[in-house]
């Protein structure tokens, strides 16, 4: 049975990646930081599974700044494939606590490489890096050989964390993999990401339950696919025989307006009487033409996005709906 070890497991990526490698025959060991609550979480009906948590999944308290902790969990875990997901991942957020964001996405990052690598058995590492390494890229689409020019502490700390998995494979051997994330969602994304923000705004407005919506900057695009991809491309990329970097991305913008139709459409009601910009939620600065070229991710994995923009929103507000309603969605 082979064994991973997840941080982050509690998040997004974590929860949707966790259910992937338990269907895969794994034992998945996942880090928790104290403050986290496992009720109500992501990972709340797994966690109750009798037939799953304590049997093939485990979860440890550690934090990433601690070493000691966090050496005593790869002690126990013993993994084979380690997937580092957890960080500081909010952009607009990282400008107002870059130092922590600096320390929790990037310097964490080259702890667990020095730390994995005094392992007897190294274990292969994937490393969620991201599109906002690009931030005003000279190319369009980017693609894995395309310079970083991050410009927000977010996106600077993840380019230094991406080159030290670079450095770590190309000098001491590491099976590293820098997994290249442009924007991905899903109903279990966090209600201060702009796509799920909307989908619950239009959800909540149609229920009489929110009168308007207030956001930054609606010409702001990304390339948006669905977090369930995206955990698949992580994995497969550990399978791989060789260690790469890959760009997982779908090779479409579209705007924030384009989110905000689409949802509120769903539910039948008009923006224009909802919507409003609000100062609060404009960045300093924005990355610009973030679009990324998943060729290579095609050709070596086989891996390809599968569901479309229209129907990630339109999932995510009928999701929103439902919860808003009261009833339990299992998403
Ligand atoms: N969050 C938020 N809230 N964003 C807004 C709002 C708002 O009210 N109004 C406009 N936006 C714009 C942001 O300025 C940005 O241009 C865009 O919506 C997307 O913002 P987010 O959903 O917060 O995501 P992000 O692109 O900054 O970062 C996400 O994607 C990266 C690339 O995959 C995060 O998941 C990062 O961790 C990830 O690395």
């Amino acid at each position: 049975m082979p064994r991973a070890l997840i941080t982050g497991i509690t998040g997004q990526d974590g929860s949707y990646l966790t259910e992937l490698l338990l269907e895969q025959g794994y034992q998945v060991h996942g880090v928790v930081r104290r403050t986290s609550s496992l009720d109500r979480s992501r990972l709340h009906d797994l966690y109750h599974d009798p037939n799953v948590y304590g049997k093939s999944l485990f979860l440890h308290y550690a934090e990433l700044d601690d070493a000691t902790t966090f050496r005593r969990v790869l002690g126990t875990a013993s993994p084979d494939e380690i997937y580092h997901l957890a960080g500081q991942s909010h952009v607009g957020l990282s400008f107002e606590i870059p130092e922590s964001t600096c320390k929790m996405t990037g310097m964490a990052t080259l702890r667990l490489l020095e730390m994995i690598q005094d392992q007897e058995k190294v274990p292969r590492f994937f490393h969620a890096a991201s599109s906002e390494i690009f931030g005003k890229p000279a190319e369009l689409p980017q693609n894995e050989k395309t310079p970083f020019k991050p410009v927000n502490p977010y996106g600077a700390s993840k380019a230094f964390a991406t080159n030290m998995v670079s450095i770590y494979r190309n000098t001491f051997g590491v099976f590293g993999v820098n997994g290249i994330m442009f924007n991905h969602e899903s109903p279990r994304r966090g209600e201060n990401f702009v796509t799920r923000k909307i989908c619950r705004a239009a959800a909540a407005i149609k229920l009489g339950k929110q009168n308007e919506l207030l956001l930054g900057d609606t010409s702001a695009k990304r390339d948006w696919g669905h977090a369930r991809d995206y955990v698949r491309g992580m994995w497969l990329s550990l399978q791989h025989t060789t260690a790469e970097d890959y760009v997982f991305a779908t090779g479409h913008l579209h705007s924030v307006q384009d989110v905000v139709d689409t949802a509120f459409k769903t539910v039948n009601l008009n923006p224009g009487d909802y919507v409003r910009q609000d100062q609060r939620f404009m960045r300093p600065t924005e990355p610009q033409r973030l679009v990324g070229d998943p060729t290579k991710a095609k050709r070596l994995l086989n891996w390809e996005p599968s569901t479309s923009f229209h129907d990630m929103i339109e999932e995510m507000t009928q999701i929103e709906m439902k919860r808003l309603d009261g009833e339990y969605v299992k998403d």
